[in-house]
């Protein structure tokens, strides 16, 4: 058996929580993570017919069963998971319909999965559905995204409006747009419905004034998206309540998309 601990996607996943944390999106516990693995990934590294716990889960998502998942812990700091994996990470099997999770590997204090695992597996469930090929949930609170919650409009297409007038390229990165929810009581099953519900139309999707989720084939892939998302909202919290002189206008964002043969909403353009 191989020392899990060198495995690419424990490796990976301690990258990239290190950069989160640096980049500023993920304070304290704030955010978490969660990334579909075959068989195949994690059976050099453990021995799958030797579950250390079984967890309840709190709902059910028949689809996703016998899947395996490396995932956040709750209450984990992102900041803490290169030097300590062991236990701010686990590896669960999805048993029983999604109603239990049964832990391979990992949470070695007795912890267990992120609060948010129903908006998790919800959304890996409504990705598959749509794309066979999404691996990755991610969940952040980037601070210029969670600034232009407090002061812009939060409906999907005035919000992806503004993000696509920001930066060039994001219309280009997320054509599809951005889903956006109001506050909403976090860990529970019904923001875990609604997230999912958008997460069919797009792989990003603005929690009002808590944060963001966004989707990916890869831990790359979300974090791409994450960035670009925050980059956008930063520009347009540092251009807030000055003189607008200069914009990328409609005509010239659907040049763009049409431009690099992206599929767009070109319902959300004026
Ligand atoms: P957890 O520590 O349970 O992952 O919660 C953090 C968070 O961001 C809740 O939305
Ligand atoms: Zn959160």
């Amino acid at each position: 058996m191989n020392d899990i601990l060198n495995s690419p996607f424990i490796s990976e996943m301690a990258e990239i929580t290190s950069n989160m944390y640096r980049l500023g999106w993920n304070e304290r516990n704030g955010g978490n993570i969660s990334v579909l693995l075959g068989e195949d990934e994690v059976a050099p590294y453990l021995d799958v017919t030797r579950v250390l716990r079984t967890i309840p889960t709190g709902f059910e998502a028949p689809e996703l069963t016998g899947k395996y998942f490396l995932v956040t812990g709750t209450g984990k700091y992102f900041r803490r998971v290169a030097a300590d994996p062991e236990n701010t990470l686990g590896i669960v099997r999805v048993a029983d319909g999604g109603r239990t999770a049964e832990l391979l590997w990992g949470f070695s204090d007795g912890g267990k999965f992120t609060s948010e695992f129903p908006a998790h597996m919800m959304s890996h469930a409504a990705r598959l559905s749509v794309d066979s090929d999404n691996r990755v949930i991610m969940h952040c609170h980037p601070t210029y995204t969670l600034a232009m919650n407090y002061i812009h409009p939060l409906d999907d297409r005035s919000f992806t409006h503004t993000l696509w007038q920001m930066c060039t390229e994001c219309i280009v990165v997320f054509p599809e747009g951005v889903g956006v929810l109001p506050w909403m009581v976090c860990g529970t099953n019904e923001i875990g419905l609604a997230t999912a519900e958008k997460m069919k139309e797009y792989r990003a999707v603005v929690w009002g004034m808590h944060g963001l989720y966004c989707a990916g084939k890869s831990m790359e892939e979300a974090f791409g998206l994450v960035e670009t998302v925050e980059k956008a909202a930063q520009i347009f919290v540092l251009t807030a309540g000055k003189p607008r002189v200069n914009t990328i206008r409609d005509p010239e964002l659907r040049a763009l998309a049409e431009s690099f043969g992206v599929s767009y909403r070109a319902d959300f353009l004026d």
